[in-house]
This record gives structure tokens, sequence and C-alpha cells, in this order.
């Protein structure tokens, strides 16, 4: 994560602003709006933008660019109309995206500070301040890079430095300045999230996992981090056997956040953190193995969020559990076949040795369950059958708590990391009895993401509890507007929205 943009806020008129650049979102269908009549604010520059947009009635299309050099009676030298495509359409989630492509854009052309002319651009239901926040978090989001390991860096003369977004009044300024507050912790946390997602498995272990735990630095936060030792002694044995394979050692890592009351529960985040999954001894194909680097991501949100959480001083109490280890074939690596004898004592058979996520998540919820918890969210790469039924726009919820269900689907929409839930009716559980044990780690061909939740539902007890199957959206090589290819710090935006919903 390179150093974050500088982003304020200002009110007053845009045509007033000497920034190499003013940006005014314009609406299609609408030749001139109100905001730009208000940014103008001379009758000369109202005469020149009127004929200017007549001649080009593309524009106001969702994503179009254009630029205005010299607009009389404009400080700023340069004008750049950015398409906010039908207004009845716009949304907090395409004004996130608007805002993430115009950086990019602006940063590529070498503007350095620019103001953003918010104004009357209206997004059904929302305030000054979710828009500001919109725009804060895709000017972060779409300005991330991971290129640490490239010995040349991408021609940049002169970056993006500045972004000030124009508020209508003063009496919005309170709120917006606190709205982007909130977003830079978020984004910050998010791209935590990234960074440790991106870092090859070379680098990124259980060990480093560890490692960036401690670095996390807050006088209200307790940090553990159990070795090999530590775990064999705790008895967290089906991580244990997952990790047999691997000539590197597990880690289990346990962080406390003390934030809320003493008397509060706290809230348990729970992540996989599998830092290369070759499958094991039921090996993958080798096609985009590498990606499987990206099977930590669960993990990568855990610490994300507490980030995030610890930045704002959020007055929650939080219980994070990582359970990390690579999954491979070597000589001890266990198999199809054996039976594991779990940290919260329920014998698994082992039919598949890549559902370990499974696995090392059992004992992480056990865990988690046995500190009597609020409630439980977890986060996981779990299964590749939810890449196949939501894709990457939606990350798969399960789980217990219906109210909790409730608020994440809630505050998945709200904050654009979203999250779709997949029904956990009681007869898919016949799809994981095992002949010899307990329970055995694969369900079958169909509804595999439902069967791999109903695995995880036998490890934490009644406490409420969802689970997001993040394997669809944790990473994307293809990319977005607000993420560029690679982890994607998926999980970390919808729970931070629903913990501040949780708080308020
Ligand atoms: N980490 C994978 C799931 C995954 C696959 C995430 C592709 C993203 C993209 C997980 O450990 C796994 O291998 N799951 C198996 C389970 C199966 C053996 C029951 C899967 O989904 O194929
Ligand atoms: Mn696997
Ligand atoms: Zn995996």
């Amino acid at each position: 994560m390179g150093s974050m943009v500088t982003i304020d806020v200002k009110a007053g008129a845009a045509a007033k602003q000497r920034d190499d650049a003013v940006v005014l979102p314009l609406l299609e269908g609408r030749k001139f709006t109100p905001a730009g009549d208000k940014l103008a604010g001379q009758e000369e520059t109202r005469a020149t933008l009127r004929a200017w947009l007549r001649r080009f009635d593309h524009l106001g299309k969702f994503g179009d660019i254009g630029t205005l050099y010299d607009v009389p009676g404009m400080f700023a030298p340069r004008l750049v109309v950015v398409g906010a495509g039908e207004e009845r359409k716009l949304s907090l989630n395409g004004l996130r995206r608007l805002a993430a492509k115009t950086a990019h854009e602006l940063d590529k052309r070498g503007a350095r500070d620019v103001a953003v002319y918010l104004a009357d651009l209206n997004v059904r239901g929302a305030s000054v301040a979710d828009k500001v926040r919109a725009v804060a978090e895709g000017v972060w989001l779409g300005l991330y890079r991971f290129d640490k390991y490239r010995t040349k860096k991408e021609e940049n003369r002169r970056p993006l430095r500045r972004v000030t977004v124009m508020v209508p009044s003063r009496r919005d300024l309170d709120a917006a300045e606190a709205a982007v507050e909130r977003a830079r912790a978020v984004c910050a946390g998010v791209m935590f999230a990234r960074d440790l997602g991106n870092e090859p498995g070379n680098v990124c272990t259980p060990e480093h996992l560890g490692e960036q735990a401690l670095a996390l630095k807050h006088p209200k936060l307790k940090v553990t981090v159990m070795d090999k030792k530590a775990i064999e002694k705790a008895g967290f044995t089906a991580l244990l056997a997952v990790n047999q394979g691997s000539a590197r050692e597990p880690r289990f890592i346990v962080l406390e956040y003390a934030g809320g009351a003493k008397k509060d529960a706290p809230v348990a985040l729970v992540g996989k953190g599998l830092t290369f999954d070759s499958g094991g001894i039921s090996i993958k194909p080798a096609a985009q193995m590498d990606e499987m680097k990206f099977d930590m991501c669960g993990a990568a949100a855990v610490l994300g969020v507490f980030r995030a959480a610890t930045e704002l001083n959020l007055p929650v109490n939080l219980l994070g559990v990582i359970a990390s280890t690579e999954n491979m074939s070597g000589a001890a690596a266990y198999k199809p076949g054996d039976v594991v004898t779990s940290y919260k004592g329920l014998t698994i058979e082992v039919q598949n040795t890549d559902a370990e996520g499974r696995l090392i998540l059992a004992d992480a919820l056990a865990y988690a369950a046995e500190r009597k918890p609020a409630e439980i969210i977890d986060f996981a790469t779990l299964t590749g059958a939810c890449v196949i039924a939501l894709g990457s726009q939606a990350s798969g919820l399960m789980g217990t708590s219906s109210r909790l269900k409730k608020a994440l689907a809630r505050a998945g929409e709200d904050s654009g990391d979203r999250v779709w839930e997949l029904p956990m009716y009681e007869e898919y559980q016949e799809q994981i009895k095992s002949k010899i044990a307990d329970i055995r780690n694969i369900g079958g061909r169909e509804a595999g993401t439902i069967t791999a939740a109903c695995f995880l539902s036998r490890f934490v007890d009644d406490v409420p509890w969802a689970h997001l199957d993040i394997a669809g959206t944790a990473w994307n090589m293809k990319g977005s507007e607000i993420s560029a290819p690679g982890a994607t710090g998926a999980g970390v935006r919808v729970v931070m929205d629903y913990l501040a919903s949780r708080s308020s």
C-alpha cells in the first residue's frame, strides 16, 4: 500500500477553486445540470459550458470522461465532465465506482490537486455524508496498486496528491469530514487485507501472518500467536492434520480488542488462513494453482477489520481467531481415508484432502465458541462451488442467526461489499454423514457451498453464527474500477458497516 492521497472537504464555489482540475459529474440526458449552473457562477461560463455540452451529446453516459480547458470565469485550467448515467439508476455503489475510475484517469493524466463538485447529484436515500464517503472510498480503493515486486515502478511523474470534495453548504461539513475519516480507516483496513492477499506464498507464510497480526498496535488490543508446539499443547488437532504435509509450521492467532464495555461479550471474527492450498494428496490441477496463494484471504479480512476498528476506536469488543497453515503433499501429509479427531472432539473422516479449509476452521470456530462471544462471523475462501453460484459480485452468506444474516445482507448492500444468502436446510446435513466417523469432510457434488457450511455449523454450538464464503470475491485477476487485479479485501467493508450499525 503506497501513501494515501489526501482527501478533504470544503463548501463553496467550485469555480473559485485553484486546483489543476474541477470534476463535474453530469447525468445522462441532461444538457446542463443545476449543479453546473451553480458551479459556473458567471453567465460567460454558463454559455461556454452549454455550447460545449450541446456538441458532446454522448456525455453523461456512465463512466464517460471529457475535459474542457480554460473555461471563462473558472480558476482551474481544466473542467473534467464525468458521465454519471441515468439519475434513477445512480447508487452509492455506482458513485464509488465512478470516483474510482475518475481518480485513476486523472492520476494517469498527471493532475495533482482536484476538486470534485458533488452538488445536487441525487442518490436515492443517501445523505451528503453518504455520498462523500462513497467518493472517498472510490478514490482510495481505485488508486490502490501492489507493485512492491516491480523493480521498475510505473511511470508517473506527477501523481494525484489531493482531492477536495465540494459539499453544497457549510452545514454539511462536520458530517462530511466524519465520513472521510471513517472511509480512511475502512480503506486502510481493506488495503491491508489486499496487501496480505497479494503477497506471494513464499513470503506470506503462517509465520508471516502471525507477525503481521503482532504488528497491529493499539492500547486496547492484545495479540497472541501460537506456534506449532503451543498448537499441539492446546489440541488444535484438525489444524495439525492439515499441516502434516507442509515443511512450514502452522500458526493459531488470537486477537482481542476491548473497545466496548467490559460486560459486553465480543463479536468473534474467524478467518481461514491457508497460505497456499495445493490440495494436498488430493492434488489440484496445475491451471491457476498459483491463485491458491489467496486462500488466506479470510484471515486477511479478519486482520483488515481489526486494523480499521482499532484505527476508528470502534466502541465494540472483538475476538479474532485465525487458523493458518499450508496444505501440501509432503511425505507425512494426511491422506484420503484418514480419520481426524478435532479440537472439539468430533471425529472427521477425510475423504478429500482438498476440503481442508473446513478442517482448520472446525478448530478455530470451536475455540471461538468456547470463549462465549455474542456472535461469530467467519470469513473463508471455502468452496469453488461458491464461485460458480455467485461469481465475483457477492460473497455467499450462510449461518444460524436470521438477525445477523439480515444485518449483514443490509450492510453488504450499503457498503458495496455484497453478500447473498444460500439456504441451510436441515436436509443438507445428510450429505456429510460418514460411515465410520461423526462426519466426513465432503458432501458430494450437489450444493457444495452449503454442505461446507453445514460442516462448519457442527462446531459453533449455539452461538449465533454467520459464515461468509468469499471464494469468488476475495480476489479478481481481471480487476474492477475499485480493485486492481489481485486481492480485493472482500469482507472488510461489509463487516465494518455491520459493526458500525451495531454500535450506533
Ligand atoms: N480453497 C479452496 C476453494 C476455492 C477453490 C476457492 C477455487 C477459490 C477458488 C478449497 O480449499 C477447496 O479446495 N475446496 C474444494 C472442496 C471440495 C474438495 C469438496 C472445492 O471447492 O473444490
Ligand atoms: Mn482446498
Ligand atoms: Zn482451500
